[in-house]
């Protein structure tokens, strides 16, 4: 536990809410706890946003379809086709834009990355993740961002699961770390396109969000 006076009460002090920072490499930094303060607005925003942009499970340029479900909010959204990985700014599926990011969302990114040693982040997109019990990501780089200038921040709401923290290059064994509710890893610098990805979901139930994990990946895509 490192919150020092500065962050100290920004935060809930309950027994499993404390936040804590942890280097995880260099240019890597997790943040447990962090989401906590702002989960209430965080969920009524996300239930707006898939209102209006359904979860899909995309299909990967390979023409696999991934067991993730996906949307998007911000002015730039992450999808895949047979036709590739990219930025769209409407949602395929409508043809409309994708919905506004939120200002709880902007906000938890710009203070998280501060947090994490990255100012003036100012993402804008932000792919929202969901698993549901038995989904996963394999290890990727988060590479089709025009500038690796700017940091990555995810954000992990509802059920637990392993975060896979790999190295520059694909065959890096991966370390594993714990996820829960509410725990924000970002990273840049130096760990900008290192690989990552999130083991098979264990299932669960959580009292805010059930039988799934909702994965908030923030970036800077243009
Ligand atoms: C991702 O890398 O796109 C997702 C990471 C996560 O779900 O924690
Ligand atoms: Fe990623």
């Amino acid at each position: 536990m490192s919150a020092g006076p500065l962050t100290a009460d920004l935060f809930e002090s309950t027994a499993d809410t404390k936040p804590s920072q942890e280097a995880i490499a260099e240019g890597a930094v997790l943040l447990r706890g962090f989401a906590r303060p702002f989960e209430a607005e965080l969920i009524a925003d996300l239930h707006a946003i898939v209102a209006q942009a359904p979860f899909r499970h995309m299909v990967t340029p390979g023409g696999h379809q991934m067991s993730v479900a996906m949307t998007n909010c911000g002015s730039a959204g992450w999808v895949t086709d047979r036709s590739g990985y990219r930025y769209d700014s409407n949602d395929p599926e409508s043809a409309k834009p994708w919905p506004a990011m939120p200002s709880s969302f902007f906000r938890l990114a710009a203070q998280a990355a501060a947090q994490a040693g990255f100012n003036d982040f100012a993402p804008d997109a932000c792919l929202i993740n969901r698993y549901q019990p038995g989904a996963k990501m394999s290890l990727h780089q988060d590479k089709d961002e025009l500038d690796f200038g700017a940091p990555i921040v995810s954000v992990s709401l509802g059920l637990p699961a392993i975060f896979l923290w790999g190295g520059l290059k694909r065959s890096d064994k991966p370390r594993r770390f714990p996820l829960k509710h509410g725990d924000i890893v970002a990273w840049g610098g130096p760990a900008r396109l290192v690989f990552h990805g999130v083991a098979p979901l264990a299932d669960g139930e959580h009292a805010l969000l059930g039988r799934q994990r909702i994965n908030l990946t923030f970036r800077k895509a243009r």
